[in-house]
C-alpha cells in the first residue's frame, strides 16, 4: 500500500541536505510512503501517483516526533502530590515509591491497559517512537514483568531496576545494587535494549550507578542515565566515560559537564515537563548548543516528576523557556530523539527512513511553539499505515 501526501506547504524533512536550513524543509512539496518507508520526496508537481493520495492543503508535514525518554508501565497516579508540590512542597525522589506500591499490587492487564492508552494518547499527539522504561517493580520478578510488557508496546525497552532502592532494602542499598546487577539484570535482559540508572543524591551514587551499568552493558545493553536532575552530581560525567547513548535531564550543569557532553557523542536528552511539573530551572539549551553538544527533548512521562504526554508541549516550553528556536526545538524533538536512541531510520523524512509522519493543522513547524496547547497534529502515520 503506497500513499502520497501532495500540498504540502512546509516539508520538514529533517535531512539538512534535502532542502533549507537544519530542518531540511521543502516547499509546496509532497512525500510518497512505500512498504512502510519513504520512497520519494520532492515538488508537489511532480509526484508520483500512489494507491492513496491525501491532499495536505498547505499545511505542514514533519517527522512523527520521537519521544526517547519515558516511564509508562505503572499503575495509579500521584495527582495529590502534584497539587502539594504546586503549594509549595518540593519534588523528592521518594514518591518513586508510592507508584511503586501501586505498580506491585496492580495485574499485568492494568499495567498493560493504562500502557496502551498513554501510547495512544501520544500518537493522537504525533508521537511515533517511544522508549519505555521499567523502575516502579523494583523486585526481580516485577522488573521482568515490567520489560515484558513493554516490549509489547515498543522495541525501545530500557531496564531501569536502579530507580531508587525500595523499601525492603531499607539500610542496605548494596545488597539492593548487588540485585539489580545480578539476578534483575539477567531476567531483564532479553527484554530490553537498553540500561538506565538514577544517578542522584537520594537514588544512586557514582560508584553503585558504574556498578550497574557495567552489569547491564556485560548482558549486553546499552547505558542511559537520569544525570543532574534535582541538583550538580556525577550523573552526566559517568554518562560519557561509559559510553552512554544520552545523559537525560542535565539540569544542573557545571562546565565541566557541558564540556564533556560536547566532546562526547552522549546526547543531552531535556526533559522540560519535568521542570514544569516540579517548579525546578528549566535546564539551559542555548548553552549546550553553543558549546556543540547534541540535544534532544523527551516527555519523561510518568506519574510523578511530569505526566505529560505532549512532545509539542516539550517544544514550547524549550523555546519560550530554554532558548531554542523553534527549528532547533522541532529538530531536537525527532532527529535528536532519533539519535539519543541510536536510531537512523526515524526522525527523518528522506528516502529509506521509516514512513513516520504527522500532518499538522498548522502552516508551519514554529506553530507548535507558538500555538502551545493546541492540538495541531492532524494525522499520523507509522510505517506508512494512518494510525490517526
Ligand atoms: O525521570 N528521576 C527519576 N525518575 C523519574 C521520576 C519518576 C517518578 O517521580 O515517579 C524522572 O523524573
Ligand atoms: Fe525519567
Amino acid at each position: 500500500m503506497s500513499v502520497v501526501i501532495r500540498g504540502i506547504g512546509e516539508l520538514v524533512t529533517g535531512d539538512p541536505a534535502a532542502g533549507d536550513g537544519a530542518l531540511g524543509v521543502l516547499r509546496d512539496a509532497a512525500v510518497v510512503f512505500d512498504g512502510g518507508r519513504v520512497a520519494w520526496v520532492g515538488p508537489s508537481g511532480d509526484a508520483p501517483a500512489a494507491d492513496e493520495a491525501v491532499d495536505a492543503g498547505g499545511r505542514c508535514v514533519l517527522p512523527g516526533f520521537v519521544d526517547s525518554h519515558a516511564h509508562l508501565v505503572f499503575a495509579g497516579d500521584r495527582a495529590d502530590e502534584f497539587a502539594a508540590r504546586m503549594t509549595g512542597r518540593p519534588y523528592a525522589a521518594g514518591g518513586i515509591r508510592t507508584t511503586v506500591a501501586a505498580t506491585r499490587a496492580a495485574s499485568d492487564d492494568v499495567l498493560r491497559g493504562n500502557l496502551r492508552r498513554l501510547v495512544a494518547e501520544m500518537a493522537r499527539q504525533g508521537t511515533t517512537t517511544v522508549e519505555c522504561k521499567s523502575g516502579y517493580g523494583l523486585t526481580v520478578e516485577q522488573e521482568a514483568r515490567c520489560v515484558r510488557i513493554a516490549a509489547e508496546v515498543t522495541g525501545e525497552v530500557t531496564f531501569l531496576g536502579a530507580h531508587v532502592v525500595p523499601p525492603e532494602y531499607d539500610g542496605d542499598p548494596g545488597g539492593y545494587v548487588r540485585l539489580v546487577s545480578g539476578a534483575m539484570v539477567a531476567a531483564c535482559a532479553p527484554h530490553a535494549r537498553w540500561i538506565d540508572v538514577f544517578c542522584e543524591r537520594g537514588a544512586f551514587d557514582a560508584a553503585q550507578a558504574r556498578t550497574v551499568l557495567a552489569a547491564g552493558a556485560a548482558a549486553g545493553l546499552v547505558p542511559r542515565v537520569h544525570a543532574n536532575q534535582l541538583g550538580p552530581g556525577p550523573g552526566v560525567r559517568l554518562a560519557v566515560e561509559a559510553g552512554a547513548a544520552s545523559a537525560d535531564h542535565c539540569t544542573f550543569l557545571d562546565d565541566a559537564d557541558v564540556d564533556a557532553l560536547a566532546s562526547s557523542p552522549t546526547v543531552a536528552t531535556l526533559l522540560p515537563a519535568v521542570e514544569f511539573s516540579t517548579r525546578q530551572p528549566y535546564p539551559d539549551a542555548r548553552r549546550l548548543l553553543d558549546a556543540g553538544a547534541a540535544v534532544a527533548l523527551a516527555t519523561d512521562c510518568n506519574p510523578g516528576s511530569g505526566y505529560s504526554s505532549s512532545m509539542a508541549f516539550c517544544v514550547a516550553l524549550a523555546v519560550r523557556e530554554m532558548g531554542m528556536s523553534p527549528a532547533e526545538a522541532v529538530l531536537a524533538a525527532t532527529a535528536g530523539g532519533a539519535r539519543a536512541l541510536r536510531r537512523a531510520d526515524v526522525g527523518r523524512l528522506s528516502p529509506g527512513a521509516r514512513a513516520d509522519a504527522q500532518l499538522l493543522d498548522a502552516p508551519g513547524h514554529i506553530h507548535l511553539a507558538y500555538r502551545p496547547g493546541v492540538p495541531l497534529t492532524a494525522a499520523v502515520w507509522k510505517d506508512g499505515v494512518r494510525q490517526v
